[in-house]
């Protein structure tokens, strides 16, 4: 598949004070300009099968509590690991606080990475550090130069979330249509 508007898109939140959910609403506007109806659901009422249907999952998460992962993923993850994901495009957003965390900075978003590279998913959509500030975070590569998924700061650099949004999502889309054409 490399048409973009072919692709059943499905993007989950987990949530505690609703940040993740309006991103992922937000996100599914951006993917509805593209011509994609995606599924948006909380991760509370997601299953193996549901997500193993989707051709381009979106999987967003927030880090609580110093590093901490949002407590319906990790009820969750017991099901995350039994999934396989070797037919499924995954992407992750993080929420997360830089300036009042920045030594945890979007953690969880590190955590699902690992869970979901060890479903078989062809994991896309790393994202730039640059414009952000922060000393230290599971979801950064050695050299501190991507993070694995978007970083969202909706607490410091609301100003930013906009644009980040739509440059990723134009970035998804791109990344898609090049890996399932290579698939
Ligand atoms: C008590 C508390 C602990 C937090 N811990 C972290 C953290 O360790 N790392 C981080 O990046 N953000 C942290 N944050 C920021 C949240 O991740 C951020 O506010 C996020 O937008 C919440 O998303 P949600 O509304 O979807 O739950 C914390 C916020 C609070 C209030």
């Amino acid at each position: 598949m490399t048409d973009f508007t072919s692709a059943r898109v499905g993007i989950v939140f987990g949530t505690d004070t609703g940040n993740t959910e309006e991103m992922a609403n937000r996100l599914a506007t951006l993917f509805e300009q593209r011509g994609v109806v995606a599924d948006v659901f909380n991760v509370t009422d997601a299953t193996v099968a549901a997500l193993e249907s989707f051709d381009l999952l979106i999987l967003g998460i927030p880090t609580w509590d110093f590093g901490g992962i949002q407590c319906d993923w990790e009820d969750f993850d017991e099901s995350l690991r039994q999934a396989n994901l070797s037919d499924t495009v995954v992407a992750m957003y993080g929420l997360g606080d830089q300036f009042g965390y920045g030594d945890y900075f979007v953690d969880a978003l590190g955590w699902l990475n690992e869970r979901i590279l060890a479903t078989g998913a062809q994991v896309i959509g790393a994202w730039s550090t640059e414009g952000y500030d922060f000393t230290a975070s599971r979801a950064a590569n050695a050299d501190k130069s991507q993070f694995c998924g978007l970083a969202i700061d909706d607490d410091q650099q609301f100003e930013l979330t906009d644009d980040r949004l739509a440059r990723w999502v134009e970035q998804l889309v791109e990344e898609f249509e090049t890996v399932t054409a290579d698939a």
